[in-house]
């Protein structure tokens, strides 16, 4: 049988849960124009949501095309540019022939050259000339939809998922502003750019010195909340002929504070464990099963800090606060109040923190969490 419960993939119905307001907000933002930025610490459902939203648009909108564009690994303005032309091409072209037709059309400026690449179904798009510095090809990429969408008479949404990636480009403030002058005369083009490292995107769009200040509408994703979770645990066991009751899925939600992956993660461990009735036993089973199978990936973790960016995490767990504390830096050994900013600043670049209302500090992951207070100490 299959599982019911998915993480590590993007999700969509009916492992989607919840989000009801969230992809409302999104899908008319989309829909009306509304360029949207979205915010969250890594794993809690960013690119399941615009997914959902987004098949949701193809599949009641014809006069609309989107294109969902991942540039995690894009480490140059080089590579962002090429990912994103064929990113746009392929969103409405998918048969070579027009393929081809469409590359020349538009970006024949640029010399393309087209082959097959390994997935045997996509066409790729590369261009032969360094073009960075030249004004008029980074114009015709970065027009590409806008210009479609007046040719087929159609709206275009563009996504760009793992926005945070452009901050490693050489000169990614340059780049920000060659995005947002050509971006700002796009009619009939809405832009959904989301991603993690919140401190990172909100120092690109909300900071009044920054191109894209005021750019759209910024929406921070929680996580997902215990009731949702509930109804949507009992619901899949019940959907695959098993039971569970709510305060078992209750507690497996609490055990991992609601984070969305982990939630799915340990409910796959409790259903693959239950033949036909879940209790507490399973539970706490498949919870240890799992902080288990992740120990060495957190031991490694460990080792890769130093000892006062450990005692900080410790610290962060045992839900202090007052980190400039004389009482907090020497219970602690976190050496002068000097040193905290330069703690929580690696820390958040490394994506264990977050901190989303300052005084607060959480540690992102929360079975890392869990390990630090009861394995770990
Ligand atoms: N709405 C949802 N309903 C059910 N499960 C979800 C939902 N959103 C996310 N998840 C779970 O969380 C996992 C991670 O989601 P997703 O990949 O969308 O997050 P992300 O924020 O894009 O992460 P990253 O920052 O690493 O790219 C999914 O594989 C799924 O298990
Ligand atoms: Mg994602």
């Amino acid at each position: 049988m299959k599982t019911p419960f998915l993480f590590g993939k993007v999700t969509d119905f009916p492992n989607f849960t919840d989000r009801v307001k969230e992809s409302e907000r999104l899908s008319k933002n989309l829909l009306n124009g509304v360029n949207s930025i979205i915010v969250s610490p890594r794993r809690w459902g960013k690119t399941s949501l615009v997914t959902h939203v987004l098949s949701d648009i193809v599949e009641k909108r014809k006069d609309v095309r989107v294109c969902h564009i991942d540039v995690f690994n894009c480490r140059t303005e080089e590579q962002f540019y090429q990912i994103y032309a064929n990113a746009i091409l392929s969103a409405v072209e998918t048969k070579l022939d027009k393929f081809v037709e469409a590359a020349r059309r538009y970006l024949g400026r640029l010399v393309p050259s087209i082959s097959l690449s390994d997935s045997a179904q996509q066409y790729e798009l590369t261009f032969g000339v360094n073009f960075k510095d030249d004004k008029l090809s980074v114009g015709d990429v970065l027009n590409l939809p806008q210009r479609i969408s007046e040719d087929l008479n159609i709206d275009f949404i563009v996504a760009i998922d793992e926005f945070q990636s452009i901050d490693f480009y050489d000169d990614s403030l340059a780049f920000q502003r060659k995005l947002r002058s050509y971006w700002q005369h796009h009619k009939r083009v809405t832009y959904c750019l989301y991603g993690s490292k919140r401190h990172m995107l909100l120092d690109i769009f909300s900071n009044p010195n920054m191109p894209f200040f005021k750019f759209g509408d910024i929406m921070f994703l929680d996580k997902i909340s215990r009731e949702d979770w509930q109804e949507f645990i009992v619901r899949r066991f019940a959907d695959t002929g098993k039971v569970i009751d709510i305060e078992l899925s209750g507690i497996i939600a609490d055990k991992v504070k609601n984070h969305p992956y982990y939630v799915q993660q340990l409910s796959q461990q409790v259903w693959l464990r239950t033949a036909r009735k879940c209790t507490l036993a399973i539970v706490d089973e498949a919870f240890e099963s799992m902080v288990r199978q992740l120990s060495l990936l957190f031991t490694n973790l460990i080792d890769s800090l130093t000892s006062r960016q450990i005692s900080f995490l410790v610290a962060v767990a045992k839900g202090e606060e007052r980190f400039s504390s004389q009482e907090v830096l020497s219970k602690y050994k976190l050496g002068t109040s000097a040193n905290i900013k330069n703690l929580r600043t690696s820390l958040l670049d490394k994506d264990l923190i977050d901190i989303r209302v300052e005084s607060k500090i959480e540690i992102q992951d929360p079975v890392f969490e869990w390990w630090l207070l009861n394995e770990y100490l």
